[in-house]
């Protein structure tokens, strides 16, 4: 396997990075300031030959590196905007909020290749799968229109019970604080701001610690989109610009995809916890089980793509395989040959499924867990296994794993595979249960009674279980959540218009006057809250 280093004329003219962009703008109340303060430099993972034969990850640009000052300056645009409900943007009807986020939508859609490139250059995300990520996220808020647009049609008629009328209808909850992560700069983050905005919300968006550059081209949508203050996008380091969000206990939403360390320290920091709502997506030790009749083929692909696609940086990545004892010798020969198959290079050739690593320190770390694990008696099954090149890894299946070892419990979020067997299915429980983490398994096997036990003992343990399948969030309608220290709140299509809003009720008494007074607000079109609109 070969992480190969291009000169700058090898690369494709059409994925080639221009000079390094210098953003200084950031968003706040509609004005994209113009920051004079320090910048943030942002390498790509990919390195690349000088002239002088020196090779060195590729400076990208920089970013503003903003104060607590700017952070909380987009605080009280937002708060302004929301105006305790009552700000233009909450009380604007559905249609017309819908109408902003359609026009956001066409000059994001005429930015995709400048935002692919972008993403694909500064986590070294394969070009495909750039490509993907930002057509399922335009995908994703199209689809959450029309799921607003139902349930808004929904809310539109009265129900009676028991001689009480009412009207329920899902209102926003105030300033949502949005933050996603560099695996998915771009989706994870736009799949809670863009609900969070159709239900009402103004919001502050931080983008992720990398996969930041790729926000410029969409800042003069922002602004001109959306009335002034609905959203502002800050930069900087977390501990000054989010810590201070957190701290004025003004932020009623808390959308963060992240670890959970991360979470919990951003949750203490708000000073009425109970008016905060968070919406998490978490830590992950995913289990891949493969029982002892699975289909060999089917579990050493599904396994493969579950552990490594994206050299294992995503959430719902497998990250511990268990293999039944009567297939794992054949289950890892087979897994080392699909391995050593796989391409590695660079993001913009075709079939590259392995590159650089964006992290700075991340082979390090990974290293760190391989030596623990041999140390402890597992084994680089497969040729060049660990290797460290730059910034990239070859990938390192290690076997057998057990519970002594750092990689049993931490989550690599990279390209080391462990592979523990077990005898009985109970082992395979006891390590669901015992994990601290709870968001997905993959389960690989025919027998039905066995697959029912496992099945039911994982269902109270992992929000999603995927029979004879990698895991993975999509398709985005189903719902995707965790269980333990690996989410809070569940998010979906429609689940997050959920999670974004509350709902309240104008309830009275089936009087003929409360009939009436009803009637007038009705007629008069006096109340935004109390109406029967239908969106067509
Ligand atoms: O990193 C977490 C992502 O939500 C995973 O999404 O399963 O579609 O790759 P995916």
């Amino acid at each position: 396997m070969r992480f190969s280093v291009p000169t700058e004329a090898e690369i494709p003219e059409s994925v080639r990075l221009g000079p390094p962009l210098h953003q200084r703008e950031y968003l706040v109340g509609g004005v994209l300031v113009q920051w004079q303060g320090p910048l943030n430099d942002v390498f790509s993972p990919v390195s690349v030959k000088q002239a002088d034969g020196t090779v060195s990850q590729r400076l990208m640009g920089s970013t503003p590196l903003l104060t607590t000052t700017e952070s909380l300056q987009a605080l009280d645009a937002a708060v302004k905007a929301w105006d305790l409900g009552r700000g233009p943007w909450p009380t604007m009807p559905v249609g017309d909020r819908i109408a902003h986020v359609e026009r956001f939508l066409v000059a994001m859609r005429a930015k995709r290749s400048e935002v692919v490139k972008l993403l694909m250059w500064e986590i070294g995300k394969p070009l495909k799968d750039a490509e993907r990520e930002f057509d399922r996220t335009v995908e994703y808020i199209v689809d959450t229109i029309s799921a607003l647009k139902d349930a808004d049609r929904h809310a539109t008629r009265f129900v009676h019970e028991q001689g009480i009328m009412g009207q329920v209808r899902r209102v926003p909850l105030g300033v949502a604080l949005c933050m996603g992560p560099y695996n998915y700069p771009l989706n994870e983050t736009f799949s809670t701001m863009f609900p969070a905005l159709l239900m009402g919300n103004p919001v502050i968006f931080k983008p992720a610690k990398f996969g930041v550059l790729l926000v410029q081209p969409l800042l003069e949508a922002f602004r001109d989109c959306f009335p002034p203050g609905v959203v502002n996008v800050i930069y900087g380091r977390g501990r000054e610009t989010v810590g201070a969000l957190m701290e004025s206990g003004k932020v009623d939403v808390l959308a963060f995809i992240g670890t959970n360390k991360g979470a919990n320290d951003l949750k203490r920091l708000h000073p009425r916890p109970h008016r905060l709502k968070s919406v998490l997506g978490l830590d992950a030790k995913n289990i891949g089980i493969v029982m002892a009749d699975a289909d060999l083929d089917e579990a050493v692909k599904e396994c493969a793509l579950g552990t490594l696609t994206f050299n294992g940086q995503r959430c719902t990545a497998i990250k511990l395989v268990m293999v039944h004892r009567q297939l794992a010798d054949a289950f890892v020969s087979r897994f080392v040959s699909q391995v050593e198959s796989l391409k590695a290079g660079l993001p913009w050739e075709s079939g590259v499924t392995l590159t650089a690593l964006p992290e700075p320190g991340k082979t390090q770390y990974l290293q760190g867990l391989l030596a623990d694990a041999q140390k402890h008696g597992a084994k680089v099954m497969n040729a060049q296994g660990g290797e460290v090149s730059g910034a990239a890894m070859t990938p390192a299946v290690l076997y057998p794993v057990t519970r002594d070892m750092r990689l049993w419990h931490e989550e690599q979020f990279g390209p080391l595979v462990p592979i523990t067997v077990f005898d009985d299915e109970q082992q395979v429980i006891d390590a669901v249960v015992e994990s601290p983490f709870g968001q997905q398994v993959s389960l690989f096997g025919k027998d039905a009674v066995k697959m029912g036990r496992v099945i039911d003992a994982c269902a109270h343990q992992v929000g999603r279980i995927n029979l004879n399948s990698q895991c993975q969030r999509g398709p985005d309608s189903f719902p995707f959540n965790g269980r333990k220290d690996s989410a809070e709140g569940t998010l979906s299509v429609t689940d997050a218009l959920r999670v974004f809003s509350i709902r309240t009720v104008v309830a009275a008494k089936v009087t003929e006057k409360n009939k009436q007074v009803v009637r007038d607000i009705l007629t008069g079109r006096h109340s935004a809250f109390l109406s029967t609109d239908y969106l067509l």
